[in-house]
């Protein structure tokens, strides 16, 4: 089986659980428990892949660290050839710290090497013999970014088919440069806030139909709602999400990627490949962190024959 080739971001999540409450400036909380998990979209999403069977090839930079090393090894257990992770020693790996209520969490970042990722640092050893490129965290990989519609180029002329997830822009800014990556892609896979965001509209039915003229095939991830897609003919379609008892939604939608991803390389229909998503999304929340809970195959299945029943 050819692999996925992810060009992305590591970085460390670091949750702090039962925190009642927000620390003040010459204050101090305690929390209840601690919890240290890989972090970042692109390490959660293949993480996700290589759960499900995909095999994943990883494109990264991480510092000369602890996290960095932790995430390196992460993914080696995972299975995830790690031969095209760049450790950087000019570089700190980033880390998020969690503070998570009942209620909501709190998130604050150090994004480290997070921006360091550059298109060349993909090679064309790392091109050779993938079956896909994908690519998370637009706004946050200020280098890959600029970079990337050649990177899709060099991806393309070597066979992959691409996709890519967006991620929040924690400038508010957005850009009009995504507009130029839209139509070079296979899948885009933006949340609703980010579908709203790029096309410039306060509905993600709106927002579908701008993004679909711009894109393949887009399918917009609604949270607790499921998701909604449309495809090359413009048939809209809309996947329920899946009943869980979410114990923490982080990383939902870098698994629900990865499901997508798993079921649209295997050439199911987009209605299939957005169920194989919604499932891996639902299932991620059964654990605090992104990657604990991330289901294989046979727990996608289940869930899957659930809701046919
Ligand atoms: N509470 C939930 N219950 C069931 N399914 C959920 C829940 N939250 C998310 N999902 C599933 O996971 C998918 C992705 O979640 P979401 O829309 O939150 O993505 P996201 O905002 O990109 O998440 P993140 O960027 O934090 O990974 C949803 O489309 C849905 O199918
Ligand atoms: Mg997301």
């Amino acid at each position: 089986m050819k692999p996925v080739l992810v060009a992305g971001e590591l970085n460390v999540d670091l949750i702090l659980t039962g925190v009642d409450g927000l620390p003040v400036f010459g204050g101090e909380i305690l929390a209840q428990g601690l919890c240290k998990t890989p972090g970042s979209s692109s390490m959660i999403c293949s993480m996700g892949l290589a759960k499900l069977g995909t095999a994943v090839r990883f494109v990264g930079r991480v510092g000369d660290d602890e996290r960095g090393r932790y995430c390196v090894d992460a993914l080696h257990r995972a299975g995830i050839d790690t031969a095209g992770v760049i450790v950087d020693d000019t570089l700190e790996t980033g880390l998020t710290v969690a503070l998570s209520s009942e209620r909501d969490r709190a998130l604050v970042t150090y994004p480290g090497a997070i921006a360091a990722l550059a298109a060349d640092d993909v090679t064309d050893a790392a091109l050779q013999g993938a079956s896909h490129l994908h690519v998370s965290s637009y706004f946050l990989q200020r280098r890959l970014r600029d970079g990337l519609p050649h990177l899709i180029a060099r991806a393309r002329l070597a066979g992959l088919s691409v996709s890519l997830d967006p991620g929040y822009d924690p400038d508010d800014m957005w850009g009009t440069d995504i507009g130029e990556v839209l139509p070079l892609l296979d899948v885009f896979l933006p949340n609703e806030v980010e579908a709203c965001a790029i096309a410039g509209t306060d509905h993600v039915d709106d927002a579908l139909r701008v993004l679909s003229g711009m894109c393949q095939t887009v399918v917009v991830k609604t949270g607790a709602k499921g998701c909604i897609g449309i495809d090359g003919e413009g048939i809209v379609r809309r996947v329920s999400a899946f009943l869980v008892q979410a114990v923490d939604t982080t990383g939902a939608g870098d698994s629900f990627d990865a499901g997508f991803l798993h079921a649209w390389l295997a050439h199911r229909p987009l209605d299939e490949c957005m169920r194989w998503g919604a499932a891996c999304g639902a299932l991620s929340t059964r654990a605090l962190g992104g990657t604990p809970a991330q289901a294989d195959t046979a727990e996608v299945r289940a869930m899957l024959e659930g809701i046919a029943a």
